[in-house]
């Protein structure tokens, strides 16, 4: 009995600290929904003009993922605790390719998005700037990173601006009328942010209710909340666009709106950031 009741009392100022803090701070905490929305192909989209330079960067691509350079690079980035075996590397012949420079290969992102891309100091670092070297290296380009808007990507690598998009950028449909995809080289899933405590507690929650979700402009995560409820979205109305995923997740923390949908893997990031 004793025991019991020190343990409900242990329980009961648990409580009361939680209640007292969340009351108190203006700074909600967030957290990631259990349920997700959709789960992605990320590849790099490269002009339509340029198939032998798609051919060139899948044959590289299968190279690094052969002899273990990709998955490493992913397991240094999203550690899952598994040993990634290295082998051999091999290079075969590259089928005949031109890019927009010269000995160059001119990758656009948009480095907000940790930890696919995000600035480190003056660098910019991350899973997709590293694959990108990788590739580069192996087709004797030098890789030149340009951070810009990620709504402009896919223009500006179908109007020869840009020789390749990579960016975390899934592989959808309607981007394949604009430009090639290379092979995927990673996955992703699209995921809810909400306030710890929150009423939406699964995905079908958000969409039943009367919710503003916060997205990144012109990503996956924009268009299917953007698509009418019938299609398994909110609706334009009820959509909050940002320039930057940890825009939205700002506004979230700040109540300006009740739901993010973003890649699972910056999720996590913006949240432990949030959450400091
Ligand atoms: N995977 C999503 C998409 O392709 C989001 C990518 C956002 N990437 C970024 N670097 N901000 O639409």
């Amino acid at each position: 009995m004793k025991t019991l009741n020190k343990i409900a009392a242990a329980f009961l100022s648990a409580a009361l600290l939680i209640g007292m803090t969340s009351c108190g701070a203006a700074k909600k905490n967030l957290k990631i929904l259990d349920t997700a929305y959709a789960v992605e192909d990320y590849a790099m989209a490269i002009s339509k003009d340029n198939e032998p330079l798609k051919a060139a960067i899948d044959q590289a691509l299968k190279e690094l993922t052969d002899d273990g350079t990709i998955p490493s690079i992913i397991e240094k980035y999203i550690p899952s605790g598994k040993t990634v075996e290295k082998k051999e590397s091999v290079k075969g012949e590259y089928p005949d390719f031109s890019t927009i420079q010269e000995g160059k290969l001119i990758m656009a992102t948009n480095a907000y998005f940790q930890p696919y891309e995000y600035h480190e100091g003056d660098a910019i670092v991350g899973i997709d700037p590293e694959i990108a070297k990788a590739v580069a290296d192996k087709l004797g380009l030098e890789l030149v990173i340009e951070d810009v808007e990620f709504d402009s990507i896919i223009a500006g690598v179908q109007a020869g601006k840009y020789d390749i998009g990579c960016a975390g950028m899934t592989v959808t449909e309607d981007r394949l009328k604009s430009v090639n995809f290379s092979t995927p080289y990673a996955t992703g899933v699209q995921s809810v942010i909400v306030v710890e405590g929150s009423e939406i507690t699964d995905v079908d929650k958000l969409l039943a209710g009367n919710y503003k979700v916060g997205v990144q402009t012109g990503t996956t995560g924009d268009i299917y909340m953007s698509s009418s409820v019938e299609d398994g979205g909110v609706g334009e109305d009820r959509v909050e666009r940002f320039a930057k995923g940890n825009d939205a997740v700002i506004a979230l923390q700040s109540g300006k709106i009740d739901a993010v949908v973003i890649d699972n893997e910056p999720a996590k990031a913006f949240v432990a950031a949030a959450n400091k």
